[in-house]
């Protein structure tokens, strides 16, 4: 492996700031109380709980009890699915392209008798709107249609799809992981009823989320304890995590305007450079309006498996974008969703984030290709040899 490593996944996680761990230490070193307790210590905790809660919300456009704190972006989607659905009845409606801790939210949902739809989505991985507008006459509990995929990078239409909820009487849920800090994510602007977002995926660290209610929204808790966080999310809060989450948002919302910009440039270079050096190359997601930090290839006549080891070895993380569950590698259900899926072919992604420089793109530029031409003539070869 070369000293020069290049890390273009940033979807996956990102390195914690250091202005957040500077943030979050006193809350390890002095400040460590119970923010349930009423002495000194808890009231100190208490205080940097919900002043962490108030900078959040003004991230979002939210108003501070409107925002939950949660252990990540999976239990933010979990509690808006689920706990959206045992409080409401009836059914679930997500799309086809949600990240699992919806869609598997929604499977337990219709173990438990919940009519359960799933919209399909173009070969750009736009949610099909008509089919929206079909589900909702059946007056779901929720409807769920992230704001910015994860593996693609496809934004959705959160505005229309947030409209046509409101004139339904529905509650709609947006998982805004890997939107927030980089697209306006503001339910000020967009009549959005619940949204998850995770500190890991913004410089912040694991392990730590939120999840957005809009006040008046009934949903039922999934964990059951101490009644913390309006008893909606019981357990002793994580308040080094809520003032981690509180300041890496703060910070990406800051400087989304200028990093989305930048990051969106390098994005395009790095699409249009192996667009054209490798052949057979086209982009998952495009014609799509896209998130500016994700770029998804699909590669002909290339083992997945072994694209990934190859590039690694040269230093260059990046992911399929697909899931791999226990060693196993199974298409992604992103692109069979849209289509993009075909056998013998791989599919790459690229995510960029704050750290990603422009000699890193010209390092990716040059060291793809050519990876990608060696696995090729091999694999050429010993098919030849086989003959
Ligand atoms: C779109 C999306 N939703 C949810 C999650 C889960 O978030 P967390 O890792 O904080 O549980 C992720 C992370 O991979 C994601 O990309």
């Amino acid at each position: 492996m070369t000293n020069e490593t290049i890390y273009l996944d940033h979807a996956a996680t990102t390195p914690v700031r250091a202005e957040v761990r500077e943030a979050m230490a006193p809350y390890y070193e002095d400040r460590w109380g119970n923010p349930s307790s009423t002495h000194r210590w808890g009231r100190a905790a208490r205080a940097a709980l919900e002043e962490a809660r108030e900078r959040v919300a003004a991230a979002l456009g939210a108003a501070r009890n409107e925002v939950l704190f949660t252990s990540g972006g999976t239990e933010a989607d979990n509690l808006a699915v689920l706990g959206r659905w045992r409080a409401g009845g009836a059914g679930v409606v997500c799309s086809a392209i949600e990240h699992r801790a919806v869609l598997d939210a929604a499977r337990l949902a219709a173990r438990g008798g919940a009519n359960v739809q799933i919209l399909g989505v173009d070969e750009r991985g736009v949610v099909d709107l008509a089919a929206l507008d079909e589900a909702l006459h059946d007056r779901p509990a929720v409807v769920s249609v992230m704001w910015g995929n994860n593996e693609v990078g496809t934004l959705q239409p959160v505005a229309s799809i947030a409209e046509r909820c409101r004139a339904a009487d529905v509650r709609y849920h947006a998982d805004a992981v890997q939107a927030f800090g980089r697209v306006p994510v503001r339910v000020d602007e967009i009549p959005v009823d619940l949204v998850s977002v995770s500190s890991h995926k913004i410089g912040g660290p694991k392990g730590v989320g939120a999840l957005y209610v809009r006040s008046g929204v009934q949903i039922e808790a999934l964990l059951w304890g101490g009644g913390q966080e309006r008893d909606l999310r019981p357990g002793t809060q994580n308040v080094a995590g809520a003032v981690a989450l509180a300041t890496a948002a703060e910070l990406a919302d800051r400087e989304r305007e200028a990093e989305s910009a930048r990051q969106t440039a390098l994005r395009d270079r790095l699409e249009a450079g192996l667009t054209a050096k490798v052949a057979g190359v086209s982009v998952n997601g495009a014609g799509a309006p896209r998130l500016p930090h994700v770029l998804n290839l699909r590669v002909p006549a290339i083992d997945q498996e072994m694209l990934l080891a190859a590039l690694d070895l040269e230093g260059i993380a990046v992911s399929s974008g697909s899931a791999c569950h226990s060693g196993a590698v199974e298409p992604s259900h992103v692109l069979v969703a849209m289509g993009r899926v075909a056998e013998g072919e791989s599919s790459l992604r690229f995510s960029l984030g704050r750290t990603t420089t422009d000699a890193e793109i010209d390092r990716a530029l040059d060291v793809v290709p050519r990876v990608i031409a060696r696995l090729r003539e091999r694999s050429n070869g010993s098919h030849a040899g086989a003959h």
